[in-house]
């Protein structure tokens, strides 16, 4: 240690108490991506880093102090990790989540299966997974649908970050993916040749039992699906019947609770081979389907 430079170990030993006497989940990993954002560096180099000088020992303590009030980690750092991707997040956007790279995984085993030219990400926010569908699939051209005026400035900001090959084949719109015609109007109609979805979800009567970094800084738009959780998918899968090409594999998340009703409303929509999947935890995460081959009078499948 120098006269005023403070060992690494040391900073990250206070801070984590400090961090798990505010009740924050998992102390000792925020403390380390804190400050490996303060210093600029990798959370794996903050091992063989020497003392830290005194300009970022005050601006580790402003960044600490914002978390232990239990304002987002990734507010904080200005950046969500999904899968390979760093995405600018803050204020009006809902945070991507680790869960939802389940989903994302299933999607692209069926996209080598199917070489769909045309996907959809309805409920896009940050464009999570457009942008990774468009990073993974170089042939395919993905919508973002998104409502929100304030996460679509992220989104834009997100795809626009990308290089152009990428960014070029994401068509960004702002449509209510509740609005079957609207829906049809943006993409087309029996276009899409894969669909995700990560839509609000939550029921209203869970919001109690959030964490503090969820309901209060996380969009209340971007959480909540009415009562029974089912507010937007209810109306949603109308609207991606719609636009499904004939066979398409479509999933959407839900909530803990919903992964029963989310199946029925797929099946009643005449979705085949549904079916509930489980996240990396193995909690029920996303419901799949396929959209229907048609059948035409003579009875050959299209
Ligand atoms: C749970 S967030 C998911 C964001 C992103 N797909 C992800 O996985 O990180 C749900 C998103 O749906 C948007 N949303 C809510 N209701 C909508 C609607 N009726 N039409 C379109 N987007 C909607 C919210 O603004 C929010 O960005």
């Amino acid at each position: 240690m120098t006269e005023s430079g403070v060992a690494v170990r040391d900073l990250l030993r206070d801070a984590a108490g400090r961090l798990s006497a505010a009740g924050v989940p998992s102390p000792a990993v925020d403390a380390e991506l804190l400050l490996a954002d303060v210093l600029g560096i990798d959370r794996g180099r903050l091992i063989t880093t020497g003392p830290v000088d005194p300009g970022a020992q005050e601006a580790f303590a402003a960044a600490l102090a914002r978390r232990c009030t239990r304002e987002p980690l990734q507010h904080i750092i200005g950046h969500a990790w999904f899968g390979p991707l760093e995405l600018a997040v803050g204020p009006g956007v809902f945070v991507p989540r680790p869960e939802t790279e389940a989903l994302l995984e299933w999607a692209l085993v069926q996209a080598r299966h199917t070489s769909p030219a045309i996907a959809v990400d309805l409920c896009s926010g940050s464009g999570a997974l457009a942008i990774a569908l468009a990073h993974e699939l170089p042939n395919v051209r993905v919508h973002a649908l998104e409502l929100s005026d304030e996460a679509l400035v992220w989104l834009r900001r997100n795809v626009s970050a990308q290089p152009a090959d990428i960014a070029d084949r994401i068509i960004m719109q702002q449509v209510d993916v509740t609005d079957r015609d609207a829906v049809v109007a943006a993409v087309g109609a029996s276009t899409a040749g894969l669909i995700v979805s990560n839509p609000p979800y939550i029921p209203t009567g869970a919001a109690d039992g959030l964490d503090p970094e969820v309901r209060e800084h996380d969009p209340h738009a971007a959480l909540f699906g009415g009562t029974d959780g089912m507010s937007v998918i209810g109306p949603m899968a109308a609207a991606i019947a719609a636009i499904a090409r004939p066979g398409a594999p479509v999933a959407i998340e839900h909530d803990d609770t919903t992964g029963d009703r989310v199946a029925a409303v797929l099946r009643t929509t005449g979705f085949d081979d549904v079916a509930g999947r489980t996240d990396l935890a193995g909690r029920p995460r996303f419901v799949t389907g396929r959209a229907p081959v048609s059948v035409d009078v003579e009875g050959s499948g299209s």
